[in-house]
């Protein structure tokens, strides 16, 4: 049998465990995926400890993506861009890092028909989940990018980072107006999560984007609400690229990728 695992805190609620559940359900592997909580200064003994009990790849989420990049010793290209991990193995005894959030979600994006490509895209938020997006959103080369956020000087950061001279990365307020026609909107930021108001640009809803939100739940997510309040007509949660990270990583680990369409109808049932 197989051992995995997703660490973080809090994790009581993840959903990792039944994704991996049904994965190996329907590739007919036998596994084991636990789920861990741990804090953030005892991360790097835990780790040791389950790699040293056998478990072959980790999961890592909040809060512990950045930490984990950290302790890496080995990152994939899109892991270095993003300076974000969530899933961890090793070879030959080094620790190595992936970052599969932002893939997972181009390939949400794909499946649901949501242009990127030299389209004018909102980013919401500027925090860890932004970052970890960028770098994949970017290489599906959209016309421009304005990240937009609470605090500016963070969305200016990585709007410094990001610009390039094929994609035209700028940063913004939730006061200002967004400064083009917007195409698509994508909301990392955790003000519905939190249960807090979400400010936002007056001409955000104005050109009908389609609307994607990186959270999910049982029921339609805050942000999700306020979209179909201002009758966007393409708007989806997060729960597909919870799908689709979650098949990538179980493939760098086996070498198989599961079917996320097919897993994600079965978890529906
Ligand atoms: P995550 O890893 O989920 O991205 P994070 O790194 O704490 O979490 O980032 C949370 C993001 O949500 C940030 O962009 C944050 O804005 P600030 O950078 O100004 O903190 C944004 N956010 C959280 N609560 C918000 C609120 N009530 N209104 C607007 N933005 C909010």
């Amino acid at each position: 049998m197989k051992k995995f695992a997703v660490i973080g805190n809090p994790i009581s609620h993840s959903l990792s465990p039944s994704i991996h559940g049904i994965f190996a359900e329907t590739l007919g592997l036998d596994i084991q995926y636990d789920a861990v909580e741990v804090e953030i200064q005892d991360f790097e003994e835990k780790l040791n400890s389950l790699f040293s009990q056998g478990y072959i790849g980790l999961n890592v989420t909040l809060p512990l993506k950045e930490k984990a990049f950290s302790v890496a010793k080995k990152h994939t290209e899109t892991c270095s861009a993003a300076r974000s991990a969530n899933t961890l193995w090793k070879e030959g005894g080094v620790l190595c890092a992936d970052s599969t959030d932002g893939a997972g979600l181009m390939e949400d994006l794909i499946s649901k028909d949501l242009k990127v490509k030299g389209s004018n895209i909102v980013v919401l938020g500027a925090g860890g989940s932004s970052k970890a997006i960028l770098p994949s959103l970017l290489k599906a080369e959209p016309k421009e990018v304005i990240i937009v956020n609470r605090t500016i000087s963070k969305a200016k950061n990585l709007a410094e980072i990001y610009n390039n001279d094929k994609v035209k990365v700028s940063h913004g307020s939730l006061i200002d107006e967004v400064p083009f026609e917007i195409d698509g909107l994508i909301n990392t930021t955790s003000a519905g999560l939190l249960g807090q108001e979400l400010i936002y640009p007056k001409n955000l809803f104005h050109f009908n984007p389609w609307s994607y939100d990186l959270s999910y739940g049982e029921k339609t997510t805050e942000f999700n609400e306020l979209a179909i309040k201002n009758n966007i007509s393409r708007v989806h949660d997060g729960l597909g690229m919870l799908f689709r990270q979650a098949a990538l990583s179980l493939k760098i680990w086996t070498g198989l990728k599961p079917n996320a369409e097919e897993a994600m109808k079965i978890f529906r049932i």
